[in-house]
C-alpha cells in the first residue's frame, strides 16, 4: 500500500526521536520514498547521517544548503508528498504548528504541505495533559490534522504516563490504513442536507437558525471522498464545496428543501439528513416589507413538512436513512423518538449541553444510536465527526445488505459506468484547461467506446473510478500520474456494492495535448495512456465475469494480458515483466498463470455463490465465501509470490471482517487462520473476526 508513496518524516526533539530510525526503516521497507526533516533539537538525539542512511536522501534542516548555499525548498517538498507524518512531535513543535511559527524547515514545510499530515506526539505526562498541548492538539485536528494519540507506559523521566510516542509498526499501520481507505462509497449516490432553512416574513426579514452548515458540508466532503456521487441540498450558507464529486443544490426556505431531497431520494442509496430545518413557517409572508406600529405584533406560523419523515415514509427496502436530533434536554429519550418516528436507520444526537457541540462552532460531540444501541465519542473537530459517521454509515449499509433488508439491484446501462477525477493540485504555476479538457477526454474515452461489442443488458454496465493524481506536468504535455483504480460489482439482491477489483499504479507516463483525441487501436500501442486505461478496462470486465461464471471472464482477460504483453516496448515501468511482483504486468501475469487458477475459481465462488446468496441464506453464502477463501489459500501456496492473492485481501478486508461478524467461534478460528498465513500485514484486521462477538 506504501509502494511508491512519497512521506515526508518530521523528527523533532524527542528522546523518541530514536524511533524515528526504525519509522524510516519500516517505511522504505513497505516501498515509500522517504524525505526527513529535522528541527535543529532534534539532531541533538540522532545525527542526520542515520536518518540520511536509512532513507538514501540527503535529510534536511537548514532552509540553506550551508556548502552550496542552495535553497531548500519546503514549497516544492509541500507539494511532493503524500504524506507528512511528524514523529515524535514534541509540545514546542505542536506549539509552533498550531500558531504557524513558521522559524525552522519543518514547521515551515508543514505549512506548505499539499498532502494530509500525521502527527505522532511525545513528550512527559504532565505536558501531554497541560491544558496548552490539548488545546494545541485540538487545534490541529482541527485543521484536518490527524494525530496519532500518545500511548501510555514508562517515559524517559522515569515516570509512567500517557506520553509515550506511537510505536513505528503502528504508526505505519495508519498510513497505510489511510491510504488502503478512501472508496468505500464508490458508485453509491448519498443525498445529505445541511445548514439552516429561513422561512420569510416579508422581503427583509425569516425565521432562521444558526446553522452555518459546517457538520452537514464536512459530512458531504467526506462521502465525496469515499467515492460517491453527492447531492448535497444546501440552506443558505456560505462555504464552498470543492469536491468535484459533490452537486450541491441550494434552497432557502423549508419546502424548497424539501421538494429537492423528495425528488433525488428515489435515485440515492442513502441520505444523511443534517439540516437545521425550521419547523413552522409563517402563514403569509407579506410582499411588501412589514411597518412598526406601536403595538406588538403577532405572526400566525403553520407547520412545514417534516422532511426526514417524508422520507422515511417513502425509504425503499436497502436504502439507509440517517438523520440528526439537536437537543437541548431529554437527548437520548428525544433522539431515540425521532430514530422511530422519521423511520432511521440511525440518529446522530447533538446536545446543546455539550460546550463546544452542535451550531456554527468547528466542533462537535455525538452519540450515534440506532435501534440495538449506542455509540458515543468525544469533543471532536466537525471534519473528525463526518469520519465517524460516514463510516458508521457504510458499515450499516453493508450490514443492511448482509443480514438485514433485501432490497432490488440498481444499475445503469453501456458497458462502463466510470467516475474518472483528475487531481492536479499539485501542479502549480499552469494553465489548468489542460487538466479540465483531459478529465473530460478520459470521462468520455471509458464511458463511450464500446468495449466488448456485445449488447449489455441494463445492470451488466460496471461502476468504477479512475482517480488521476498528477505528480509532474510539463508544458510540452507530458504528464506523470498515479492512478487509483476501482470497480465495483453490485450483489444480487441488495443495493450493496462489493469492491472487485481495486489497485493503485504508481506512475503512468504519457503525454497528451488540449482537445487530443483518445483512440485506442489494439493492435497498435503507441499511446501509453488509452493503453493504460483498456488494460484496466478488459482486467475489470473479465473479472466481473469470472465472478459471474466460472472462468468466464477469459476473453476479456486474455485482451488485458495480450496488451500488457504488447505494451513492454512502450517505456513504461508499470508494463515490465520481472520489475517487482506488484507492477500492473504482474498483475495480469499472475492472475492468468494456471497454477492462479484457484483465485480466479474464488472471483466466482465469493461473489456468485457467497455474497450473491447471502439474503435468507447468510450461514450458505458464508460458507461459499469460506470456500472462496481456500481456493485462495491454494493459490497462495502454489505460488506465495503472486501480488493478487495479497491485494485480494488487502482491498477485501473490511468486507470479510464483517462477513465473519456472526457465525461459530470455529468457523471464525479456520478463517482467521488461513488469512493470516496469506496476509499476515493485515493480522490486525483478522484479529477482528475473532473478537467480534455480534
Ligand atoms: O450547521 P452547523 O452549524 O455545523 O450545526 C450542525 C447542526 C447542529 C445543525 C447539526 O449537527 C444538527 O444537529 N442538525 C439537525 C438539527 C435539527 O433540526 O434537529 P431536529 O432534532 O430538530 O431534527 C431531527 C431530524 O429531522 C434532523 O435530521 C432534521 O434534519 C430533520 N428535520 C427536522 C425538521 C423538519 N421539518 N424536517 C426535517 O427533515
Amino acid at each position: 500500500m506504501l509502494k511508491g508513496k512519497k512521506i515526508v518524516l518530521g523528527v523533532t526533539g524527542s528522546i523518541a526521536a530514536y524511533k524515528a530510525a526504525l519509522l524510516v526503516r519500516l517505511l522504505v521497507k513497505e516501498g515509500a520514498e522517504v524525505q526527513v526533516v529535522m528541527t535543529p533539537a532534534a539532531k541533538e538525539f540522532i545525527t542526520p547521517l542515520t536518518l540520511s542512511t536509512l532513507s538514501g536522501r540527503p535529510v534536511l534542516s537548514e532552509f540553506f544548503n550551508s556548502d552550496s548555499g542552495a535553497w531548500n525548498s519546503h514549497v516544492e517538498l509541500g507539494l511532493w508528498a503524500d504524506a507528512m507524518i511528524v514523529a515524535p512531535a514534541t509540545a514546542s513543535t505542536l506549539g509552533k504548528m498550531a500558531a504557524g511559527i513558521a522559524d525552522n524547515m519543518l514547521v515551515t514545510t508543514y505549512l506548505s504541505m499539499k498532502a494530509p499530515v500525521f502527527i505522532a506526539p511525545a513528550m512527559d505526562l504532565d505536558m501531554y495533559a497541560h491544558p496548552s498541548t490539548v488545546c494545541n492538539i485540538d487545534t490541529l485536528k482541527g485543521y484536518g490534522n490527524r494525530v496519532i494519540e500518545a500511548t501510555a507506559g514508562e517515559l524517559a523521566s522515569h515516570l509512567s504516563g500517557k506520553g509515550r510516542m506511537e510505536e513505528p509498526e503502528n504508526i505505519v499501520k495508519v498510513l497505510k490504513d489511510f491510504f488502503l481507505a478512501g472508496s468505500e462509497l464508490c458508485g453509491k449516490r448519498v443525498l445529505i442536507t445541511a445548514g439552516p432553512t429561513y422561512e420569510k416574513i416579508d422581503p427583509v426579514r425569516f425565521i432562521g437558525n444558526y446553522s452555518s452548515g459546517k457538520m452537514g458540508f464536512a459530512i458531504a466532503e467526506e462521502c465525496a471522498r469515499r467515492g460517491a456521487d453527492v447531492k448535497l441540498v444546501a440552506g443558505p450558507v456560505s462555504l464552498p464545496t470543492p469536491h468535484p464529486a459533490i452537486e450541491r443544490i441550494d434552497v432557502e426556505s423549508a419546502r424548497e428543501m424539501c421538494d429537492a431531497a423528495t425528488s433525488l431520494f428515489p435515485s440515492c442509496d442513502a441520505a444523511v439528513l443534517c439540516a437545521a430545518v425550521a419547523d413552522y413557517r409563517p402563514s403569509v409572508q407579506a410582499t411588501r416589507k412589514i411597518k412598526r406600529t406601536a403595538d406588538g405584533m403577532t405572526i400566525e406560523l403553520e407547520a412545514n413538512p417534516d422532511i426526514a419523515a417524508t422520507l422515511g415514509k417513502a425509504k425503499r427496502e436497502g436504502q439507509c436513512m440517517a438523520g440528526f436530533a439537536l437537543e437541548t434536554n431529554d437527548g437520548e429519550e428525544n433522539a431515540r423518538q425521532k430514530l422511530q418516528k422519521k423511520n432511521l436507520d440511525f440518529i446522530v444526537l447533538n446536545s446543546l449541553e455539550d460546550k463546544g457541540a452542535g451550531f456554527a462552532c468547528d466542533t462537535n460531540k455525538v452519540t450515534i444510536i440506532d435501534k440495538d444501541g449506542k455509540s458515543e465519542y468525544p469533543l471532536k473537530s466537525k471534519k473528525s465527526v463526518a469520519k465517524d459517521v460516514v463510516d458508521y454509515l457504510v458499515k450499516y449499509m453493508l450490514l443492511m445488505m448482509l443480514f438485514l433488508v433485501p432490497a432490488t439491484a440498481s444499475a445503469d446501462g453501456e458497458e462502463m459506468n466510470a467516475r474518472v477525477v483528475l487531481n492536479a493540485s499539485k501542479i502549480q504555476g499552469t494553465n489548468t484547461e489542460v487538466f479540465t479538457l483531459l478529465q473530460d477526454a478520459l470521462g468520455e474515452f471509458v464511458n463511450n467506446r464500446k468495449w466488448t461489442g456485445n449488447t449489455y443488458e441494463e445492470n451488466e454496465r460496471i461502476a468504477c473510478t479512475f482517480n488521476f493524481v498528477v505528480n509532474s506536468y510539463k508544458d510540452d504535455g507530458s504528464f506523470d500520474c498515479s492512478l487509483m483504480v476501482q470497480a465495483m460489482r453490485p450483489v444480487y439482491g441488495s443495493s450493496y456494492n462489493s469492491i472487485l477489483f481495486k489497485y493503485e499504479d504508481p506512475s503512468i507516463k504519457f503525454s497528451y495535448q488540449p482537445y487530443d483525441r483518445l483512440e485506442f487501436v489494439e493492435d497498435n500501442l503507441d499511446n501509453n495512456l488509452t493503453a493504460v486505461i483498456a488494460f484496466y478496462v478488459y482486467t475489470i470486465i473479465g473479472m466481473d465475469l469470472d465472478s459471474m461464471g466460472e472462468l468466464g471472464g477469459s476473453e476479456f482477460l486474455n485482451k488485458a494480458l495480450t496488451i500488457a504483453n504488447n505494451a513492454q516496448n512502450l517505456g513504461d515501468a508499470g508494463w515490465r515483466a520481472g520489475s517487482g511482483n506488484n507492477n500492473r504486468f504482474s498483475i495480469i501475469d499472475d492472475y492468468m498463470n494456471g497454477a492462479m487458477e484457484p483465485v480466479r475459481k474464488l472471483m466466482y465462488m465469493y461473489h456468485r455463490q457467497g455474497l450473491d446468496t447471502m439474503f435468507g441464506n447468510a450461514d450458505g453464502g458464508r460458507k461459499a465465501i469460506t470456500e472462496g477463501i481456500m481456493l485462495l489459500k491454494k493459490a497462495y501456496e502454489d505460488r506465495p509470490m503472486a501480488y493478487f492473492t495479497k491485494l485480494f485481501t488487502e482491498y477485501k478486508v473490511d468486507e470479510i471482517v464483517n462477513v465473519y461478524s456472526k457465525c461459530t467461534p470455529e468457523e471464525k478460528k479456520e478463517v482467521v487462520k488461513i488469512l493470516t498465513e496469506i496476509n499476515p500485514s493485515l493480522s490486525s484486521e483478522w484479529d477482528k473476526i475473532t473478537k467480534n462477538n455480534n
